[in-house]
């Protein structure tokens, strides 16, 4: 296990200003301290656009690395209001950003949408955390699997380069709710998206799968007896250092 490459996401939502860098830089020095190195550990932090640029020249030749959260699906500058494409994210320094996250999905993002957004942001060169997940009523009316073929199959292309894009397996009912499935359940629908993954892209690629939905100190040791799982996608608990960094320190902890 230490040696597979591990993904620590904050998704930082709608949180932070300018000051909250300070933040960063203490879980920066937790991971140069603790020597959890790059090469086995990425640690990436999605923040609003508006500290961006700010965030990744400050944590240049740092551990962590920048992301952003969303961005229109338009390649060119347009008259969308308020919105920013993928180009003019890395352009002011983001590295990797989430795609599909369900609380877009409920203000009426489509697959078909999520699909453009992660052509164009392949485009630019920046790495995808593509969300996927089932509702609770979903899940009730056993068509979980359903939803993530549909996700995934309406939102991949094959034409996509595949080493660009990890999934974050996001159940919607245990987002912000303290819920995570069950250790069986969770294993099976990792399995799952591995296998469907592999069908679009019509080869035996290996997938970077990340898990998220009220991940915290206490769970997060529980999640590392799960083989499939490289990593976590980390909400309320990533604006934290202190919550964050007990993540790390727990997944790692010997027993
Ligand atoms: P949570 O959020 O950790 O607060 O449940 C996860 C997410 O929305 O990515």
């Amino acid at each position: 296990m230490a040696n597979k490459l591990k993904y620590f996401v904050g998704n930082w939502k709608m949180f932070g200003n300018q000051d909250s860098i300070s933040i960063l830089y203490r879980i920066n020095k937790f991971l140069v301290k603790k020597k959890y190195n790059r090469k086995n550990n990425k640690v990436i932090f999605c923040v609003p656009n508006t500290l961006i640029y700010n965030f990744s020249n400050k944590l240049k030749n740092r551990s962590i690395s920048i992301g952003a959260q969303n961005c229109h699906q338009s390649k060119t500058f347009a008259a969308y209001t308020g919105s920013v494409n993928a180009s003019m994210l890395k352009k002011s320094g983001a590295n990797y950003i989430i795609l599909g996250h369900s609380e877009n999905r409920n203000q009426g993002e489509s697959n078909k949408i999520i699909k453009e957004k992660i052509e164009s942001a392949l485009n630019q060169k920046l790495k995808i955390i593509f969300c996927i997940g089932e509702s609770l009523s979903e899940k009730n009316k056993k068509k979980t699997f359903n939803v993530l073929r549909n996700q995934m199959r309406n939102s991949l292309s094959k034409n996509f380069d595949y080493k660009k894009i990890i999934i974050a397996y996001e159940p919607v009912w245990s987002i912000g709710t303290g819920k995570t499935p069950k250790l069986s359940d969770l294993k099976k629908t990792l399995k799952f998206i591995k296998l469907e993954f592999q069908k679009i892209f019509n080869k035996h690629v290996s997938l970077k799968i990340l898990y998220g939905g009220s991940v915290n100190h206490n769970n997060a040791k529980l999640f590392s007896t799960i083989n499939e799982i490289d990593g976590f996608l980390v909400g309320g608990a990533s604006q934290s250092s202190k919550k964050f960094i007990d993540i790390i320190n727990n997944y790692y902890k010997e027993h």
